[in-house]
């Protein structure tokens, strides 16, 4: 997958190419729903499920934000082995009107937006550091170790965002990108591929700060949620930290003062949809919303940012 370059993209702060090579990208027309095996779980793989998760369970509790912790324990997400769709997704489409869609791999942005358009959310089944993974992307340049994977793995996309989608609000939201991707994608306005290609980045990068890698202002108000005080700024929000311990981690010492790798910026959603990142790294900056409401309203009344029109 390499990104093709628009005659807009200069308008893009923050520009580094993404590109992973070898990676087969399932979009509409391909089989891409694929059931859980769940049966063929083996020991070797929960057992990676488990030491990604009890690595990560303190932090989880101190820093993530309270949409989460109401969600886990709603959820059966067991901490020693692979989730199971099929025991999730009923619960979460009785709260929110959301499913789980198990797929084959990586998607395209098209199918992707399209299935949380109808508020589907695709999650696949094989974990990072496993030899299930090693070999499905053995001809991929793309890491496969345990603090980081920019490839979908199950512990990304169940731990990292589903107890979210219990949460209404956010259910909303999510499915508001959603219906945007898909509204551009379509060329609704008759904008041409190449603003819709433009457009459609903006969207992504509004994503990658927001679900993906936002932060929320500490107020101390999620304290009464967990178990050990939040001790930084910052509630943790996005998926792509909540799923990584070294990008976790990461956040919490740079809030501390401990290093100084990444920056804490406020969120301007006009400078938010003009930042690319990098798939590959540690992020170098985090977008900080105030409150999650905040954050609603400002993708509400800023749609006109994501239709460009040259
Ligand atoms: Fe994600």
């Amino acid at each position: 997958m390499t990104e093709e370059y628009t005659q807009y993209d200069h308008l893009f702060k923050n520009v580094i190419p993404n590109a992973i090579n070898g990676v087969q990208i399932f979009g509409m027309d391909d089989t891409y729903v694929k059931p859980q095996d769940y049966q063929n779980v083996n020991n070797l793989e929960n057992g990676i499920w488990e030491d990604l998760f009890v690595n990560l369970e303190l932090q989880m509790n101190q820093y993530v934000s309270r949409e989460y912790l109401l969600g886990m324990q709603t959820l059966p997400i067991p901490r020693d082995r692979f989730p199971e769709f099929e025991a999730i997704s009923p619960l979460i489409e009785n709260s929110t009107d959301w499913q789980l869609i198990p797929v084959a791999g990586f998607l395209s942005e098209e199918l992707f937006f399209d299935l949380n358009a109808q508020r589907k959310f695709p999650v696949t089944d094989i974990i990072r550091k496993s030899p299930r993974f090693a070999e499905k992307y053995a001809h991929a340049d793309i890491q496969n170790d345990v603090g980081y994977t920019p490839e979908p793995d199950i512990f990304h996309d169940i731990q990292g965002h589903i107890p979210f989608l219990m949460n209404k609000a956010y259910a909303d939201y999510m499915h508001g990108v959603g219906l945007l991707g898909d509204e551009i994608l379509r060329d609704e306005r008759g904008l041409g591929p190449e603003l819709v290609a433009h457009n459609l980045k903006r969207l992504q990068n509004f994503a990658w700060w927001t679900y993906e890698f936002g932060l929320i202002k500490n107020t101390g108000e999620s304290d009464q949620f967990r178990r050990i005080k939040n001790d930084i700024d910052y509630e943790i929000y996005g998926a792509g930290i909540i799923s990584s311990f070294d990008e976790t981690l990461n956040v919490v010492q740079c809030a501390k003062g401990q290093l100084n790798h990444s920056k804490f910026l406020p969120f301007d959603i006009e400078e938010v949809v003009l930042t690319r990142f990098d798939y590959s790294k540690i992020q170098d900056r985090y977008y900080v919303i105030n409150t999650m409401t905040d954050m609603y309203r400002d993708f509400k009344d800023n749609q006109n940012l994501f239709w460009f029109e040259g």
